[in-house]
């Protein structure tokens, strides 16, 4: 390996490790609290056809009803949706909703749906 390839090699090196450091430093110290914009777009492309109209009743595994879950409690909902996750809290198709979200995107789903005057992720609000 000749000087100059050396050098590139180096330049390249303080390059990359700056560019993460500064990635580091725009994310939050605390990533605890969620997006409610982001949220709101994976709650209407996701969530809403059932958790967006009142008195919506699933059929599967059995008929009844699905929660209301506007205004719902930030804290509630992240704790809702993890416990599908994990299976501590047991419904087939949330189980299979929550699975699929990030944990980024339960926190901005649930920041959206706490929001006060948040529709059930109803395409309005
Ligand atoms: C196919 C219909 C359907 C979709 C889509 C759906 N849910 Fe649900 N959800 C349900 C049903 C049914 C329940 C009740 C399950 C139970 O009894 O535990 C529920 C329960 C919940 C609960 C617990 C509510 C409570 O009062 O304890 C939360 C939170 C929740 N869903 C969030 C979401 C989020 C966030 C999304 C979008 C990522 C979503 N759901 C998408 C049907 C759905």
């Amino acid at each position: 390996m000749n000087k100059f390839n050396s050098t590139l090699i180096l330049a390249l090196g303080v390059f990359v490790s700056s560019a993460i450091v500064q990635a580091q430093a725009q994310t939050p110290a605390s990533p605890a609290k969620g997006d409610p914009a982001a949220g709101r777009q994976k709650a209407v492309a996701i969530c809403s056809g059932c958790h967006g109209i009142p008195g919506t009743k699933t059929a599967f595994p059995e008929v009844y009803s699905v929660p209301k879950i506007g205004n719902q409690n930030e804290a509630y909902i992240v704790a809702a949706l993890r416990g599908y996750r994990s299976g501590e809290r047991y419904n087939s198709t949330m189980k299979a909703l929550a699975s699929s979200l990030t944990e980024k995107e339960i926190l901005d789903i649930a920041a959206y749906y706490a929001q006060s005057g948040a529709q059930s992720g109803a395409l309005g609000k």
